[in-house]
């Protein structure tokens, strides 16, 4: 366990590139009321930094626009331009951490994409909003601040890719969005946030202990293999698993009942697909907990691999990077999920 506590006004002031790429956190209302008919990222990042004077007494910051875009249209070749700009940024000598800037739907997939892919211990925190910088109590600006006081931490060196919100700091492969609404709209199920951060100090009380940025072997710049996610639910039929598979598919990811099951007739499917060497990653829609091997399937003889304590959308970023890295086989990509 380690616990440690820093304040960042007793060094030099820590130097923070914040790319923004748009989300809540850079949307605009008709007016101050108004929380959930409003324009997403059509904030620029100037105006996002200008909200937060207080920046200036936390870091020297340097800002780049990345990408405008409303996170629920997150594209894989963003993922792989965000990728690339952090590394560049974290390998240079006068950059000390990187802020990303998202929209809070899909943060934790492109959290846990940037947690595999960046070759870097320098802290990267992406944070978000849950109200658009136009409303009345907007959460943005203080969760932006934080998220640079985070960056800027040397506590938060070496901790892998965090997320910053609502004063809590979550491990990105652990923190999900839990709420459609509330200000605290990420949790991390089951495992807990590491730490804090609150009137500019910084509280880690544990760290994660899989192996992340540098040391894995992942990299956001090979082609994406074609993976998707289907879901098993009561009367639900075969019709998408064989669709995806005569589209051509590496990978599917189920979104199982309870510990991973799987209604018979789609888990026919899905074992038809692997043994035509489709990848098959066999999680839970419940939301917390995790997915035992060999447990409400026989992943052993159906040539299913099994997806831990990653949500289906996380366990999809890891298959991906996986195959594209050549994991191909069940023994291969298991191995892959039990240690990253
Ligand atoms: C988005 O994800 O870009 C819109 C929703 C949000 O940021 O809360």
């Amino acid at each position: 366990m380690n616990t440690s506590t820093s304040s960042s006004a007793s060094r030099a002031l820590p130097r923070i590139a914040v790319l923004a790429t748009g989300g809540t956190i850079a949307g605009a209302a008709p007016d101050a009321t108004n929380t959930s008919g409003y324009q997403a990222g059509v904030v620029g990042v100037g105006q996002l930094l200008a909200a937060v004077p207080s920046l200036a007494g936390v870091a020297n910051v340097q800002a780049e626009q990345v990408a405008s875009v409303d996170s629920k249209d997150m594209a894989l070749a963003l993922w792989t331009t965000l990728a690339q700009r952090i590394n560049t940024l974290l390998a240079a000598d006068d950059v000390d951490g990187v802020v990303v800037t998202h929209g809070t739907d899909t943060l934790e997939e492109t959290a846990y994409l940037l947690h595999l892919t960046v070759k870097s211990d320098k802290p990267v925190v992406l944070t978000a909003a849950m109200r658009p910088s136009s409303a009345l109590s907007a959460d943005g600006p203080l969760n932006l601040l934080n998220a640079v006081i985070v960056a800027g931490s040397a506590n938060a060196k070496g901790q892998g890719v965090l997320v910053a919100f609502n004063n809590r700091i979550h491990s990105a492969r652990d923190v999900v969005k839990t709420s459609t609404y509330a200000v605290d709209a990420f949790q991390s199920p089951e495992i807990g946030a590491l730490g804090w951060v609150q009137d500019g100090r910084v509280e880690l009380q544990r760290s994660g202990v899989r192996p992340h940025t540098a040391a894995t072997p992942f990299s956001a710049d090979a082609a994406w293999p074609v993976v998707e996610v289907v879901t098993s639910y009561a009367g639900v039929s075969r019709v998408a698993v064989d669709a995806l598979v005569a589209a051509g598919v590496q990978g599917i990811v189920v979104a199982g009942t309870g510990n991973g099951s799987i209604h018979a007739t789609v888990q026919a499917a899905l074992a038809e697909a692997a043994a035509k060497g489709v990848a098959i990653v066999r999680s839970s829609r419940v939301g917390s907990g995790h997915v035992m091997r060999n447990g409400a399937a026989a992943d052993d003889a159906l040539g299913f691999v099994t997806a831990g304590a990653l949500n289906p959308y996380k366990a999809r970023v890891l298959l991906m990077l996986a195959l594209a890295a050549g994991h191909t086989t069940p023994v291969a990509l298991q191995q892959v999920f039990d240690t990253y």
